[in-house]
């Protein structure tokens, strides 16, 4: 770099402190970054330092909308209020900005004769130039920040390097927020799915049976035939207590939700309850110290791990229960076990009987172990009792589930 002999201390001086305050930032960002969870709000708080290490009279940040065609404003200090209202949504491809992002590094545009054309207004025609910082993750465009200067100067070489450095560290944390967001709704969507299944498959069916019985007590109240409309009112009472049973079981388990540890902690925590409130003793024991699942893979266990308990309570009769964590090999195993009565008939293919029909709680737990990539066992254990058991690849990978 050349420099005059009368500057050329200001100018080193000048670069060291950039260079400093430069680094700060940097240290900022990435510590900020682990703990951020609105990412477009860190942009903004980001925003004033980015345009004091430029030397700027104005900024905004941008991020990409309409899947990359556009970029959205999401925050603007010193900007005049018609700019920021101009620019709140600007196409990518709109003029230099567009330009130096795909560029890919930091640089000072001069002159915005261009933006001034383009939007007619005057704040463009009288600003100097303007430094565009690209937020950019593994050669995506996701953003920006564009400082305005009153009076152009270069970017010393090592400022735009750090520019750089910032970008592509927010760049990344746009991407992994993009990411979460993109997770957690299709998480949603897909526990949404499951609830409506579960509502159909039991009130849904226990309703609609009661308003069959309904229309054939009808008919026989018409023709005269008290026993047979009495028999018929017997069936609506009792499909209604099934009903009635039925929402109750939904509704806890669309409230029951998981400690937000982490299932671990979630399942530390059911022995207490769960004898409480049955009466039943429940161990529980982890043999997976490093159990690590992703939240949607969490879910899924403990809810399986919830039906199953569920079953112990409702159709076992046992004094005891077990639930267990285990690793054999690449899987995972969760055992939930009983000293109850067992399945129907002992050593009998308890999934095939024709009473389970109805009963969706063992169907639905299967679902949910096909979504881990893995499968449900049940046995009736030797000494008496049932055990269920969901195994499933410990590295799946259930996307495509
Ligand atoms: N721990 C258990 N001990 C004995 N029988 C069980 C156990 N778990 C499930 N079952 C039997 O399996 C059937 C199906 O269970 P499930 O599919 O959850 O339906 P539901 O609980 O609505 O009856 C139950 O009706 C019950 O007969
Ligand atoms: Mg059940």
């Amino acid at each position: 770099m050349a420099e005059t002999a009368t500057t050329e201390h200001e100018t080193a001086d000048a670069r060291g402190s950039y260079k400093l305050q430069a680094l700060r930032v940097l240290s900022e960002v990435t510590t900020s970054l682990a703990g951020e969870h609105d990412i477009e709000a860190l942009l903004g708080r980001f925003l004033g330092t980015m345009m004091r290490l430029a030397g700027a009279t104005a900024g905004a940040v941008r991020v990409a909308a309409s899947g990359g065609a556009h970029l959205r404003l999401v925050a603007a200090v010193g900007l005049p209020p018609e700019v920021s209202e101009r620019e709140r949504l600007v196409d990518l491809d709109c003029g230099a900005c567009g330009i130096a992002m795909r560029e890919g590094e930091a640089r000072e545009i001069r002159g915005l004769e261009p933006c001034f054309a383009r939007t007619g207004l005057p704040y463009f025609r009288d600003c100097c130039s303007m430094v565009v910082v690209p937020l950019r993750y593994q050669g995506r465009i996701l953003g920006t920040y564009n400082l305005f200067l009153a009076t152009p100067g270069t970017i010393p070489e090592e400022v735009a390097l750090l520019f750089g450095s910032i970008g592509e560290h927010l760049g990344m944390a746009l991407e992994n927020a993009r990411l979460e967001r993109e997770n957690l709704r299709m998480t949603l969507t897909r526990e949404r799915q499951l609830m409506a299944n579960e509502v159909h498959d039991s009130l849904a069916q226990t309703l609609a049976y009661i308003k069959m019985r309904l229309a054939v007590a009808q008919e026989s109240l018409a023709a005269g035939e008290r026993d047979r409309t009495g028999k018929y009112l017997g069936d609506i009472r009792q499909a209604l207590d099934t009903a009635y049973g039925d929402l109750r079981e939904l509704l806890g388990q669309f409230r029951s939700r998981m400690d937000p540890l982490g299932l671990v902690p979630a399942l530390e925590r059911l022995p207490e309850t769960f004898a409480d409130r049955t009466g039943i003793a429940l161990q529980f024991a982890n043999e997976v110290p490093d159990l690590a699942l992703t939240a949607d893979q969490e879910v899924q266990v403990y809810h399986i791990v919830q039906e199953a308990l569920a079953n112990v309570t409702r159709h076992s009769g046992a004094r005891r229960a077990r639930l267990a964590l285990r690793e054999r090999g690449d899987e995972i195993e969760v055992t939930v076990e009983d000293d109850g009565l067992g399945f129907f008939a002992p050593g009998g293919p308890p999934d095939e009987h024709p009473q389970r029909a109805r009963h969706l709680g063992i169907g639905i737990m299967r679902e949910r172990a096909q979504r881990l990539g893995g499968r449900i066992e049940t046995a009736n254990l030797p000494q008496g009792g049932a055990r269920v058991q969901l195994v499933f690849p410990r590295r799946a990978a259930p996307a495509a589930a």
